[in-house]
């Protein structure tokens, strides 16, 4: 049997019982496949590699190792999320890397969309493959694969996405827990292993991270700006109740300035804009059309707290034609 096909017979997770099934089935093949041997895991904090190291620490607690590189281009707080909850709550074997000043370095001057997600996708495999290398003992590679990603596996996540196979590195196999799951299901066992509805029910979010949404060549000053709006949306959004009833939402800190004036003298700051949009597939989207208040309330906060920019804008475009990334 085809171990990358799931069964025609099989049934949707759609319930905390069948996920607990599942998880028990997961937890005997794992252990049945490792033994005593050690496996290494990137744990970026999406979705995937999250279920994956929850059920993982469920299998075989410290024999498996996480890796978590911070690549100085995650959103406000989320690197910290990953060690709280994964070495401070799960008691896991996790290796925090910060590499963000190797990322940004690499990234300096770098306009082309492109050229920016290889160099970010390179470096992650390499500081990875690094780590890994500086582990003794370790056998097998766990991965975040999900159903999806084989249906695709033309490759269009492969290079969507950060984190590829260290490929210089041999490891006796690969442990590959959820490959048949589709998302909804993954989600549903990650809440049945205890894991922060915030962290299961995460927004999609592109592997180089807040790069594309820092456009052009990627500077500091921008990436703060763009942190720290993010952070701002997000808390905004999350007062206002709309966290739940909008599908994705971000800034974008674009790599033109306007002027503008503050206390009296002319500025040439950065604009700040908004997108937020609903989708069922990610294939077209449409822009909600939000309360006033709200978008004001955001817009002043931004104004007054983040350095740097001097105005904020709401993308009205649907996709098509738009993306729903800015780059
Ligand atoms: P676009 O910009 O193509 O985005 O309309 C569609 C959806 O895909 C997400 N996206 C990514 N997801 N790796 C991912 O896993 C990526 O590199 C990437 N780029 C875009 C985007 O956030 C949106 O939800």
């Amino acid at each position: 049997m085809d171990s990358n096909k799931r069964p025609d017979n099989m049934k949707r997770i759609n319930t905390p019982e069948l996920a607990a099934a599942f998880i028990d089935e997961q937890v005997a093949a794992v252990r049945a496949q490792v033994g005593s041997k050690k496996v290494l895991l990137a744990l970026s904090g999406g979705v995937d590699s999250s279920v994956v190291a929850a059920l993982l620490i469920k299998a075989i607690g410290k024999q498996l190792v996480c890796v978590h590189v911070n690549h100085g281009l995650m959103r406000k707080g989320e690197s910290e999320d990953v060690v709280e909850v994964f070495r401070n709550q799960l008691d896991a074997n996790l290796v925090y890397i910060d590499a963000t000043d190797r990322f940004l370095d690499k990234l300096e001057g770098v306009f082309d969309p492109e050229t920016k997600r290889k160099i970010i996708g390179g470096e992650f495999v390499r500081v990875f493959e690094e780590e890994a290398r500086k582990l003794e003992g370790i056998s097998f590679l766990a991965q975040g694969t999900i159903y999806p990603d084989i249906l695709e596996s033309d490759g269009v996540k492969a290079h969507h996405n950060v984190g590829g196979l260290p490929d210089d590195i041999q490891f006796e196999g690969l442990v590959e827990p959820i490959k048949l799951l589709y998302k909804d299901e993954v989600r549903v066992v990650g809440k049945a292993l205890g894991l922060p509805a915030a962290m299961v029910d995460r927004q999609p979010f592109p592997g180089p991270g807040l790069g594309v949404r820092c456009t052009g060549a990627i500077t500091r000053d921008r990436l703060h700006a763009l942190r720290e709006s993010d952070a701002i949306l997000r808390e905004e959004f999350n007062k206002a109740g709309l966290t739940d009833k909008v599908w994705q939402f971000f800034t974008v800190v674009p790599d033109f300035r306007s002027t503008g004036v503050r206390e009296g003298k002319r500025v040439f700051d950065w604009p700040v804009i908004i997108r937020a949009v609903n989708t069922v597939d990610a294939m077209s989207a449409t822009v909600p059309e939000l309360d006033w208040a709200v978008l004001k309330k955001i817009t002043d906060r931004i104004l007054a707290e983040v350095p740097g920019v001097c105005r904020v804008l709401y993308d009205l475009s649907p996709k098509a034609p738009a993306t729903i990334e800015w780059e």
